[in-house]
């Protein structure tokens, strides 16, 4: 044989080996199936997470390591060729381009060069949006983000994606955030997780990197004007509602009267606090720094310092804690189903037997809603108006209550107001004073953060006071006990 005819065999043979024809027909194969999936994903109408897994994680998985066999493949190959004819010139590849094949081969090779790259460079692409998406987030592993996906899905942040709060703009958090996510994709496999999600999140991005990014803190909101609706748990139901003004202010006088609640807010102030327990329920000591940078210093009784203390500054998550992931009372929820007609109100002691039937406790979602239904249908048996209200009953155990990871209102304290958890309470209880004693953090002001403009049912309703009414509780006076030692949300 002359020496081309031989360089040229041998050029060929060295990718005659199993190992490069095996990851050939892998990386062919995982190419077709990105493909495919590619078409699929972009045709369909709405984005299904394991398509999306697929095609963004396991085909490009399966490309890289076809690939690679090819490669070492070959080298394995070039190094036996080179072990059995010492000597001989390993053939080298010569690229002539004043012949036509030479030509010819190279073009084709670089346009096949250039559209895997272009493949790659929007495979990647789409991989780092689908690790970011809604759908990765909140459906690929069903059971785990339910609870949160379910609640998401009913909040007012609906249409912002999970990654915007929980990990935000920047190369560094994502990074971060692929880190633990690799450990929270090995923990969903090992069944290693809790149960529920402990909270709050260890290391969760500050607010100042993820709601003031769509929410400006100095913006001034004035005062805003809520109702709360409630029924009590006696035969008629009796309503009773609250008309609240929420004095919500401001922080910056450029844009209105600083002051209010928003007042923490207030770009020269720093609120510092340290919390005794994991859930922040329990605040013995605050810190306030203010624009002058006089520091007033907060303690209680109890309050010992520890070297381990943290020492937290307050930002918008330490009271709006549940934005997107509210969990539901079932009294609130019960009495929201009430006052939408959904439940009728008129049914003797619906309130009570509703939230009865909720609190109970369920080993699994589908014995939860067979008992709801037979439960009520037999307490009820000739009210046909019962049907309806089991129906809401158990949408209302459906979209709050997660048995398969045990979540539900009680594991998940929210912190806006005061009535089912201590919320502002936890700093605004009296009990907080400065080392003379001489002040407190503002409490037992019933009108310090609010006024009640009417309160009670029917008539009472219209009897507007700028001034605020004092507060006619129902259940009789409340002492000066803490309202969340008597109100639980339901049990
Ligand atoms: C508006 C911002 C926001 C969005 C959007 C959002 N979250 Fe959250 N999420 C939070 C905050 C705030 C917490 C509570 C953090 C704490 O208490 O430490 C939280 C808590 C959680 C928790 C801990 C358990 C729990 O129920 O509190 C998980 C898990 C979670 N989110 C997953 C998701 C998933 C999945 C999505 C998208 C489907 C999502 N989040 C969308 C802000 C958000
Ligand atoms: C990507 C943008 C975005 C981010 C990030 C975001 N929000 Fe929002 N937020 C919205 C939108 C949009 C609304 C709904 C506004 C509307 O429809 O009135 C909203 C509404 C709210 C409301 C009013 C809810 C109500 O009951 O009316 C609060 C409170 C709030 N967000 C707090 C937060 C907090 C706290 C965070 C950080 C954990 C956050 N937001 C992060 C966009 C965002
Ligand atoms: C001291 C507690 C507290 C802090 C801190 C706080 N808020 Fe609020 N915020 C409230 C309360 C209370 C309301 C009244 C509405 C309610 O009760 O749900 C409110 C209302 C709002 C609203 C709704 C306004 C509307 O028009 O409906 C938005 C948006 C909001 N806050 C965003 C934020 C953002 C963003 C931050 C952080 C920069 C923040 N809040 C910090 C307590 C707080
Ligand atoms: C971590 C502790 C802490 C929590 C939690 C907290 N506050 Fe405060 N708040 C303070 C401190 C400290 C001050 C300033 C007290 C002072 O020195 O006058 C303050 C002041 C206020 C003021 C008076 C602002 C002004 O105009 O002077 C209002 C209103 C208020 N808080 C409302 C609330 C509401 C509503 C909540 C719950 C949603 C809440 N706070 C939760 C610590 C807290
Ligand atoms: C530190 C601020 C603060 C103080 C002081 C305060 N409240 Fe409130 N209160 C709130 C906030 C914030 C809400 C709204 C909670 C929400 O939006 O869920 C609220 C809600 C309420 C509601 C309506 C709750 C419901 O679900 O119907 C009542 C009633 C009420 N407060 C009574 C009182 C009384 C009585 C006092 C005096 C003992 C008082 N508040 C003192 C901040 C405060
Ligand atoms: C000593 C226990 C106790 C304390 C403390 C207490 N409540 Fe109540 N509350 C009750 C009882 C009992 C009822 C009647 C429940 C019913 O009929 O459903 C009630 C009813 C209510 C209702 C209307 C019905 C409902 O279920 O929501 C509101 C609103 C309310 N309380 C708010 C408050 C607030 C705000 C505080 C704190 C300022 C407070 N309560 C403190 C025991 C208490």
């Amino acid at each position: 044989m002359d020496p081309a005819s031989l360089q040229k065999q041998r050029r060929i043979s060295i990718f005659r080996n199993w190992i490069s024809l095996g990851g050939l027909i892998v990386a062919g194969g995982s190419m077709f199936a990105f493909l495919l999936l590619f078409i699929l994903d972009a045709l369909a109408p709405v984005s299904n997470p394991y398509v999306g897994i697929l095609a963004y994680l396991i085909a490009p998985g399966f490309l890289v390591t076809g690939l690679s066999m090819i490669a070492a493949g070959l080298f394995i190959e070039r190094g036996q060729l080179k072990k059995q004819s010492p000597g001989s010139s390993i053939p080298l590849l010569i690229v002539d381009l004043s012949r036509r094949r030479d030509r010819r081969n190279l073009i084709l090779l670089s346009s096949a060069a250039l559209i895997f790259m272009v493949m790659t460079a929007v495979g990647s692409y789409r991989s780092y949006h689908f690790t970011e998406s809604v759908e990765f987030c909140g459906q690929a592993c069903h059971t785990v983000m339910r609870p949160e996906f379910t609640t998401y899905l009913h909040s007012p942040h609906a249409r912002v994606a999970c990654s915007q709060c929980h990990i935000g703009p920047g190369a560094a958090w994502y990074v971060k955030a692929k880190i633990s996510g690799l450990h929270q994709v090995y923990a969903v496999m090992r069944h290693t997780y809790e149960m529920p999600i402990s909270t709050p999140i260890k290391n969760l991005r500050p607010a100042q990197e993820t709601c003031e990014q769509c929410h400006w803190p100095k913006k001034f909101v004035g005062n805003i004007d809520r109702t709360y609706r409630h029924y009590l748990s006696d035969t008629n139901n009796t309503p009773f509602e609250v008309r609240l003004l929420l004095k919500v202010g401001g922080g910056d006088p450029t844009h209105g009267p600083v002051g209010g609640i928003h007042w923490h807010m207030n770009v020269g102030n720093k609120v510092e606090y340290i919390a005794s327990d994991e859930q922040r329920q329990v605040i013995p000591w605050v810190r306030i720094t203010d624009s002058q940078g006089v520091v007033t210093e907060y303690k209680t009784a109890k309050f010992k310092s520890d070297p381990k203390d943290v020492v937290r500054t307050m930002d918008c998550m330490d009271c709006h804690n549940r934005p997107a992931h509210s969990y539901q009372t079932p009294n609130d929820a019960i009495e929201l189903a009430m006052s939408l007609g959904q439940i009728d109100a008129t049914i003797p002691n619906i309130k009570k037997e509703s939230v009865k039937v909720l609190t109970k406790k369920y080993d699994g979602e589908k014995e939860a809603l067979q008992n709801i239904a037979t439960v009520l249908v037999e307490k009820y048996p000739n009210d046909a108006r019962i049907r309806s209200a089991v129906d809401a009953v158990q949408k209302i155990y459906c979209n709050n209550f997660f048995p398969d990871m045990k979540a539900n209102w009680k594991v998940y304290p929210n912190d806006i107001g005061h009535k089912n958890w201590p919320g502002c309470f936890r700093c605004h209880d009296g009990d907080h004073t400065t080392a003379d004693g001489k002040k407190n953090i503002k409490a037992n002001d019933c009108n310090a953060c609010h006024i009640i403009l009417a309160q009670g049912s029917g008539d009472e309703l219209e009897q507007l006071d700028s001034k605020g009414h004092e507060f006619k509780h129902p259940g009789g006076d409340y002492a000066d006990m803490k309202c969340n030692d008597c109100h639980t949300g339901g049990d």
